[in-house]
């Protein structure tokens, strides 16, 4: 039986703050969908971890990403989302160019040596998958092709093709829980038969049924269909079964089975008690409403399910009362190799 991971790293500063530097600089997560910067002269402002992002389109229709923090005195610059041919910090009004260029500074004609050309945004990296866009704070990141590796592949083999879905809304959460702890309890279906109980109905957790998988930074669920038609949700359609991904470090995926369907969001920490995380969901065009609702009701409810288990165990590894717990090596494979990863990045 192998051990998990020391429970002191569940809730310390010092912890986050070297899971910052060596884990999220430089990883990819999904940021937001393609929509949200369709037209040239738009942008919209997500984060990595902890360092906060802008992703644009400027006028020359490139795509790019930048660390969305004023190089004067650190203000974030951009905020939400929206069309603007220009970024300015609310603080003193510094004016980026969509293509991070620093375009204006107050009064900074008064002081000689002032050199603009060097004061743009920093440039971070962005990749795109389908709708789906994806960014790296590093800016000498691998390309994302690279990184998301078998998943676009495992996606379409499973019958859905990404290229036709449409974002049809966002749900955000926070819970009271280490990042690493909703990751955990995302990359394991040992609890669904005690804890999701409609979900246990529509799917087939068992350990015989159930499959996980690991490829490189890519984690993979594959789970039968149980029943086609219970009461909570309708899975009848052309997707054979559920397949859940999970990309290093908090990326998750999730594609229901039955009609076209996916959602995908990052998992970020915000302290190392707090975890943020939301789910774009993305349906096929013209998607019957009443459906698509049982989907976000079916789903919500696992979610609220899984709020209560995340903060529970926040609550008895942030105690201090043990240092450590187990993993079953065969049902919590994709936890231990989530663990593998955090120590090796920390090691590294
Ligand atoms: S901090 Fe952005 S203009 Fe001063
Ligand atoms: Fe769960």
């Amino acid at each position: 039986v192998l051990s998990t991971l020391p429970y002191a790293w569940y809730s310390d500063p010092e912890q986050l703050r070297r899971e910052q530097e060596a884990i999220f600089r430089s990883t990819w997560q999904y940021a937001g969908h393609t929509g949200q910067v369709a037209d040239p002269g738009s942008f919209f402002t997500t984060v990595a971890g902890l360092t906060p992002l802008v992703v644009t389109r400027a006028r020359d229709g490139v795509l790019r990403a930048f660390v969305n923090v004023c190089r004067h005195r650190g203000f974030t610059v951009a905020q939400g989302e929206g069309r603007r041919e220009a970024l300015q910090c609310p603080y003193h009004a510094w004016t980026y160019g969509l293509d991070g260029s620093l375009r204006a500074a107050p009064r900074a004609n008064l002081e000689p040596g002032f050199e603009a050309e060097e004061l743009g945004l920093l440039p971070a990296s962005v990749g795109t998958w389908g709708p789906f866009v994806f960014v790296n704070p590093d800016a000498d990141a691998p390309p994302l092709e690279e990184v998301v590796g078998p998943m676009p592949e495992q996606v379409a083999a499973l019958g859905l093709d990404v290229d036709r879905l449409e974002h049809r809304l966002r749900s955000e959460s926070e819970v009271e829980a280490n990042w690493k702890i909703v990751c955990e309890n995302f990359l394991e279906c040992y609890h669904c038969a005690v804890a999701h109980p409609s979900l246990s109905k529509s799917i087939d957790v068992s350990f015989d049924a159930y499959r996980l998988e690991t490829d490189g930074l890519v984690s993979t669920q594959r789970a039968p269909v149980r029943d086609a038609h219970t009461e909570e949700y309708d899975g009848e359609g052309e997707l054979p079964r559920g397949q859940f991904h999970f990309l290093w470090p908090g990326t998750a995926v999730n594609i229901l089975p039955g009609r076209p369907n996916l959602s995908i969001g990052p998992i970020n920490p915000v302290s190392p008690t707090r975890t943020a995380r939301f789910l774009d969901y993305f349906f096929a065009a013209g998607e019957d409403e009443a459906w698509v609702e049982q989907l976000l009701e079916f789903d919500g409810q696992v979610g609220r399910e899984d709020k209560v288990l995340v903060e529970g165990v926040q609550r008895g590894v942030g105690s201090g009362a043990l240092a450590e717990g187990r993993l079953l090596e065969r049902s919590e494979t994709l936890i231990a190799h989530f663990q593998g990863l955090v120590s090796e990045a920390l090691s590294g």
